[in-house]
């Protein structure tokens, strides 16, 4: 089933050939009978697609989502955005549960230590924090939920929104500026159809609720 267009219905089309086909010399009762039947099949299709479908129908084409599949893999946005967990034989592998996620919000901070940033505490620090994390010379910052969840991802977002996100390095194109090491100076130079394609790919990912804390200013 294609992910992205869930919007042809099977039972529907196989009621009208029914119809079409031989409604003219079927009797009140059998027209009856084939259409309970094609709404059966409509439901149990239509229900099934649902629960594969992992995407709001944006009426995005296919070759677009890939394109902003190769993109994201180009950009390496997972290494940043998704969480890992471990992998087989010491390996940390991308939490496929919860995929361009952003920082966990249940995750704990290690405590900052209140130091310079030569010393070897803070370089120590700075080694244990996983890729979901990083620290600038005077902030914490955290990566952001890039899934189409409406409360805490970029759900409610649209394409415009996506792409003005990216041209400025500010918040929605309005808000908070985008910080370090997020690197929107660069893939604010990719053209508008190939953001497009990208925010198509990130519409097709699962939601995932997790509001990803503020960044932290370190007073040092
Ligand atoms: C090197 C790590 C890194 C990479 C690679 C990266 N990001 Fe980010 N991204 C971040 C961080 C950190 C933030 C949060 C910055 C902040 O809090 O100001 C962020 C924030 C964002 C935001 C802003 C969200 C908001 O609410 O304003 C968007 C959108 C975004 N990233 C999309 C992407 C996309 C798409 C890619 C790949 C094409 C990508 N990022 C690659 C680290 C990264």
């Amino acid at each position: 089933m294609n992910a992205v267009h869930m919007d042809y219905t099977p039972g529907y089309v196989i009621i009208n050939i029914y119809i079409n086909e031989f409604g003219g010399e079927m009797k009140g009762n059998e027209r009856f009978y084939i259409l309970a039947i094609g709404f059966i099949a409509f439901m149990i299709l239509t229900t099934g697609c649902h629960k594969k479908a992992v995407t709001k129908p944006d009426g995005y084409s296919e070759e677009q989502v890939e394109l902003g599949m190769a993109l994201v893999e180009e950009w390496k946005c997972s290494y940043c955005h998704t969480p890992e967990i471990a992998g087989p034989e010491g390996t940390l592998i991308p939490d496929p549960d919860r995929l361009f996620s952003g920082h966990p919000e249940d995750e704990e901070i290690p405590p900052i230590p209140d130091m310079v940033i030569t010393s070897p505490e803070y370089l120590e620090f700075l080694d244990n924090l996983d890729t979901t994390v990083w620290a600038t010379d005077n902030r914490i910052v955290f990566t952001a939920n890039l899934t189409p969840d409406d409360e805490t991802g970029i759900g409610t977002w649209t394409e415009d929104t996506f792409i003005a996100t990216i041209r400025s390095g500010q918040h929605q194109g309005v808000g908070k500026r985008i910080k370090y090491p997020m690197p929107w100076q660069e893939l604010a130079e990719l053209d508008d159809q190939e953001l497009a394609a990208v925010y198509a790919y990130l519409r097709t990912v699962k939601p995932v609720s997790n509001k990803v804390p503020e960044s932290i200013v370190l007073f040092r």
